[in-house]
């Protein structure tokens, strides 16, 4: 696949819009077109390409680059990317996990939750969510007439950190365009972070969750509002700071009502 097609051009517009480097050949027209064309809105991503190979078509005499890793993760539809996470070695973690822990729910889902990490318990089943503190965001989520099977659920890491340890930058960095492409894939209309870790992350902030709390945030090149409310894992360990989760989820039901108002009553 050659970048200089017009779906190559699309591909790099939007991937610069996420901020990924795409690798081009210097002498390659689309690096300067993509500067002076605008662009046009969403477009298919691309079937996956030969891994490694950013312009495997190249003719003349400067050699193709590799593609970044990124950007061929950028490309990957589910079953790859799913794939990818149980494959990774982008970080130590995957020396210490049983297994990846890719994400669970809805692929059409208008809420997406996001955690901090894999625990003991989701690193034993592959599923996010799934010990104690997944049975109370199960009942959070029954609070607000939602379940696990109509949302998405995931984290910021894909691998459980040995006792639970925060995830270390490097190993936030490496994760993320696993992240960044499941938001990407599901396009969610709502965002709901999970505990100071995930919010901290997803809105490049070092503010605390209490300055977080209580606020329509938005992130990514689609604006996707976004709130944020207490880790179950905290609520769990400070059942007092509950009250305050219920006005936040209070919050996010109201957002999703206003989304999808009902429907069947003639004008
Ligand atoms: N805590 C998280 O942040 N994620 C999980 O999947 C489980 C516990």
């Amino acid at each position: 696949m050659t970048m200089k097609t017009h779906d190559g051009l699309f591909q790099l517009q939007y991937l610069q819009r996420l901020g990924i480097d795409v690798w081009v050949r210097r002498d390659c027209g689309v690096a300067k077109q993509a500067a002076v064309e605008k662009p046009t809105g969403r477009t298919a991503i691309e079937p996956p390409v030969q891994p490694g190979v950013a312009a495997e078509d190249a003719t003349d005499t400067e050699p193709a680059r590799p593609m970044t890793a990124e950007v061929e993760i950028a490309r990957l539809d589910w079953e790859a990317l799913r794939e990818r996470v149980q494959q990774c070695e982008r970080c130590p973690l995957h020396r210490t996990r049983i297994q990846g822990v890719f994400g669970i729910g809805n692929r059409q889902a208008q809420l997406m939750l996001i955690g901090e990490a894999p625990g003991a318990e989701e690193d034993r089943r592959g599923e996010p969510f799934v010990g104690r503190a997944g049975q109370l965001l199960d009942e959070m989520l029954r609070a607000i007439g939602l379940s696990r099977e109509t949302v998405y659920i995931t984290n910021v890491l894909k691998s459980r950190p040995p006792n639970n340890r925060d995830p270390r930058p490097d190993e936030v960095a490496a994760c993320e365009p696993y992240l960044r492409r499941q938001l990407e894939l599901i396009s969610p209309s709502l965002i709901l972070a999970l505990g100071r870790i995930a919010a901290q992350y997803l809105l490049k902030s070092t503010q605390s969750l209490g300055r977080l709390r209580g606020a329509w945030h938005h992130y990514g090149p689609q604006a996707t509002p976004l709130r944020v409310t207490y880790h179950p894992a905290y609520l769990l360990r400070s059942p007092a700071d509950k009250h305050k989760a219920w006005q936040d989820l209070k919050h996010l039901r109201q957002r999703l009502r206003d989304a999808s108002p009902p429907t069947g009553v003639a004008p």
